[in-house]
């Protein structure tokens, strides 16, 4: 951001009403975050000038507490009605996320798997998970960032809704991570103690040109994939009597069904606009863009209420993608 804007965009917002009074409250929900962060961050100075911008920002912030108060601003400032999207602004997103020093990544095969029956089966599972949600973080704002600007896409142009999906994608992922880091400082541990692999972000690469191709890949692959793991992890935690660890996986188990339902209602409206057939546009994209395995067995109950049929993936699965 030019100082120039920033200085501009700080004396309009100096004007707006604080955060707990504005129309974009409610989608918030604090007491769902941990209680250090449960205040309405105070929007007047934030100096975002644009939701690509603020979403850029978000992407560049190696700092984990930075990204987290970002990413909050942006998307209270988004749901307040106060940012257009800026997809003029010539700014490109980094082909990285900044993160910090810590973890290590390394190959998936690398990572040790553990017994979630002991305490440090636990703490490498909550590592995982909140590794996975960080990701969560820098791929909605990347998609934010990346497609905002209708000339560069090659697509139809986007309307301020599905930004409303992928700004609150944004936020809920950070409410993921936020949960699952306190719950670890519980647990004696913390983020960035044990190794990491850099699976998700490379998956989303390839498609960093067709948004068709990346709502394919991130929320209908990569998302959709937590949802057929998380009912089970859910009852293996419950089973070993984690009740705080359990009600984590609650918030993520229905927030995610919700971002399912964002990528499947932005593709099928894209195949839409392209005059494309969605279940077999999806194979294909599949085919080309997506590395690994598909594989049963799914969740098509919760896939079905987020919009994605079986005959989106079930051929995919059978022929060994
Ligand atoms: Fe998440
Ligand atoms: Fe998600």
């Amino acid at each position: 951001m030019s100082r120039r804007s920033s200085k501009r965009h700080s004396s309009i917002l100096a004007d707006l009403p604080t955060a707990s009074d504005a129309p974009g409250a409610a989608f918030f929900k604090p007491h769902e975050w941990p209680d250090d962060l449960a205040h309405m961050p105070d929007v007047k100075q934030s100096g975002i000038a644009s939701l690509k911008e603020g979403a850029i920002a978000a992407l560049q912030a190696a700092d984990l507490d930075t990204k987290i108060d970002v990413t909050r601003r942006t998307a209270l400032l988004w749901h307040m009605g106060t940012l257009g999207v800026g997809g003029a602004i010539g700014q490109k997103p980094p082909d990285r996320p900044g993160r910090p020093d810590k973890p290590v990544l390394v190959p998936p095969n690398k990572l040790k798997k553990r017994s979630i029956r002991s305490e440090r089966g636990r703490i490498a599972l909550l590592h995982a998970i909140a590794h996975i949600e960080l990701n969560a973080i820098d791929l909605a704002w990347d998609i934010v960032a990346r497609f905002a600007d209708p000339s560069s896409m090659g697509g139809p142009a986007m309307p301020r809704s599905f930004f409303d999906g992928w700004t609150r994608v944004a936020l809920e992922e950070a409410k993921h991570f936020s949960l699952l880091r306190n719950r670890l400082a519980d647990l004696n541990a913390h983020y960035g103690m044990l190794d990491a692999h850099d699976g998700l972000w490379e998956a989303a690469q390839a498609t960093g040109h067709d948004l068709t191709a990346r709502l394919a890949i991130v929320p209908l692959i990569l998302e959709a994939r937590g949802l057929d793991i998380t009912p089970s992890l859910l009852a293996q935690i419950e089973a070993v009597g984690d009740q705080d660890s359990a009600a984590i996986f609650r918030i993520i188990y229905r927030d995610e069904l919700g971002h399912v339902a964002v990528g499947a209602k932005w593709f099928r409206y894209l195949c839409l606009k392209q005059g494309l057939e969605p279940a077999s546009t999806f194979q294909h994209m599949v085919r080309t863009y997506f590395r690994g395995p598909l594989k049963p067995p799914f969740n098509d109950f919760a896939r079905c209420r987020a919009g994605l049929t079986p005959g989106f993936y079930r051929a995919l699965a059978s022929a060994g993608n």
